[in-house]
């Protein structure tokens, strides 16, 4: 049982001191929302024509203004609500927020010469609050910077009030600062490690300039969190769709803190999960947190449905079905239930909001098992809403779970159904499986799993001729795909070691049944996929 202070806990008001992020759709606008949030600060992106009243309403203590694609020199670019500048609050525009900071307040700017793009050498050249005291080279009595810019247009003439702060070769004025407004402009991204300096610079900005404390923290979060839930809840209960994933994984240990046995989770298991899975589930929640938990076994339902069935989509949306169905039938045998959690989590949020400039928002189709059924009627509970997934992390190890439950790689919803070219069987499904577990092995035994973003096995279900001994096997392939990826949407295939390769590939023969052949995925994505179907 959890213990369960009743009355009011004194909840940290971890909100009250947040910044503002005004998204022109520049790639890195998240990056930027993540290097405040590891400041300890907790800050929202909104689309740069939420308006003027929504800006005056978020409260904010301070503003940034996000990069993007746009050129501030085109007929109608996107500027700036003038509450920005109205709000007597400090404000940093990087890239394109600063060109269209300067322009907005008088400055002139033009299409660069020459475009900068990757490394530049920044120099400083006049004392400001933003920079002081942050260098990385000194040459000549100069403070030198190594930032990382991508611009083609510049500032060309300041707007009034700014002075010139730092210059690089070719933008004269790689920042602005007007200190009595608290205005600043940056042309380099600090959002971006390769600007060596930074994070030491967001943090200037944020903690000292804006003087937001650092209330961000895991512990605060979930003490946050536990109080809203038990607000929004009551004494009702409440179901989850326990899938293992780290998403579900971590509001199962949040609510259980929260409610304790008010929750039910239900696990379905598809019979196309990996190795052990369903049992290490059951394990970490039903046994050692004592979370109420439902296991269905629902294999042999979804491989009838999905006998016959080829095409990848179709697949995906068998599977799909077959959940949803499995799962309202758990639903409708429990009473009082009037809540549903789900993981959503701060990126899926941003990305359904859309952004009516986002060109560089490429929005991943999300096809995750779920949607349900509308004579539910449940009303939402989403507790990881406002985080990201490095910060969902960091509360499921504060939480207590496994850490390689928190760091596990991602795993599709339809599991090894999507694994699995064409046609699914549970005979193909216990050789991935066994194929799978060993490459995992391996990778965690060799200090490996942490270092690639996404590793699995993936079964073919073409034969082809092998020798054991004596013996001529004629027997499926299996095919290693490894990725490193920041977000997923592109990949590279990970250059893992042809021993580590040649160990893998002779473990699997040898000990899975069925098996003659295993070759290495080295598809990029694009043109691939990370997944193969
Ligand atoms: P792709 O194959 O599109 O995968 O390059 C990108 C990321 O998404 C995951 N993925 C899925 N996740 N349901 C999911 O929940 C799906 O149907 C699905 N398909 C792909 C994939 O594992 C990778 O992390």
């Amino acid at each position: 049982m959890v213990s369960r202070s009743d009355g009011a806990a004194p909840s940290p008001d971890i909100h009250a001191h947040k910044i503002l992020i005004l998204d022109f759709g520049a790639q890195y606008t998240q990056l930027i929302a993540r290097r405040v949030r590891e400041l300890g600060v907790y800050c929202e992106i909104h689309p740069w024509d939420i308006g003027e009243a929504a800006v005056r309403a978020f409260g904010a203590r301070g503003i940034i203004l996000s990069g993007g694609p746009e050129s501030v020199t085109d007929a109608a670019p996107p500027r700036a609500p003038e509450a920005v500048f109205a709000l007597a609050v400090p404000v940093l525009g990087i890239c394109y927020g600063m060109q269209t900071m300067a322009q907005q307040l008088g400055g002139r700017v033009a299409p660069g010469e020459a475009r900068e793009f990757g490394y530049a050498e920044v120099m400083v050249r006049a004392p400001c609050r933003l920079l002081e005291g942050i260098v990385d080279h000194v040459r000549d009595g100069r403070t030198l910077l190594d930032v990382w810019m991508s611009h083609g247009d510049r500032v060309e003439a300041l707007p009034p009030g700014f002075s010139a702060v730092a210059s690089t070769q070719n933008a004269p004025f790689a920042a602005m600062a007007d200190e009595h407004r608290r205005f600043y402009g940056v042309q380099f991204h600090p959002e971006v490690t390769h600007t060596r300096q930074g994070a030491a610079i967001l943090e200037r900005f944020v903690r000292e300039i804006c003087g937001c404390d650092a209330r961000w923290t895991a512990g605060n979060i979930i003490e946050d969190q536990i109080a809203r839930v038990r607000a929004q809840v009551g004494s009702w209960h409440v179901l989850l769709g326990l899938s293992g994933g780290v998403d579900s994984s971590v509001v199962a240990a949040l609510l259980h803190r929260a409610i304790g046995q008010q929750l039910t989770c239900v696990f379905v298991d598809h019979g196309m999960l990996r190795e052990g899975e369903g049992d290490q589930v059951m394990k970490v929640f039903a046994e050692h947190l004592n979370v109420q938990v439902i296991r269905v076994n629902a294999a042999p339902k979804f491989f009838s449905a999905l006998r016959g069935q080829s095409d990848p989509e179709a697949k995906r949306k068998i599977i799909g079905r077959k959940f949803v169905e499995v799962f309202d039938d758990q639903a409708r045998r429990l009473s009082d239930i009037r809540f549903l959690a789900q993981g959503t989590i701060y990126p899926d949020v941003i990305e359904s909001a859309g952004v009516s400039t986002g060109k560089a928002h490429v929005i991943k189709s999300h096809h995750n098992v779920g949607g349900l059924p509308a004579h539910m009627k449940l009303e939402l509970v989403e507790p990881l809403r406002e985080l990201f997934k490095d910060e969902v992390r960091r509360i499921g190890v504060e939480l207590g779970l496994p850490h390689e439950l928190v760091y596990r790689h991602p795993f599709p919803g339809p599991g090894l159904g999507v694994r699995i070219l064409g046609d699914v069987k549970a005979e193909y499904a216990q050789i991935l499986r066994r194929a799978d577990h060993i490459f995992i092995e391996e990778l965690r035994r060799h200090q490996l799993y942490e270092r690639v973003s996404q590793a699995f096995a993936v079964f073919l279900p073409v034969r082809s001729v092998g020798v054991m001994g004596d013996a001529r096997r004629y027997d499926y392939v299996i095919a290693l795909r490894a990725v490193e990826t920041i977000d997923f949407m592109t990949a590279h295939w990970a250059h893992l070691p042809y021993e580590f390769l040649d160990h893998v590939s002779r473990r699997i023969v040898n000990e899975v049944p069925g098996v003659s052949r295993v070759v290495y995925d080295i598809s990029g994505k694009p043109p691939a996929t990370i997944e193969w179907e």
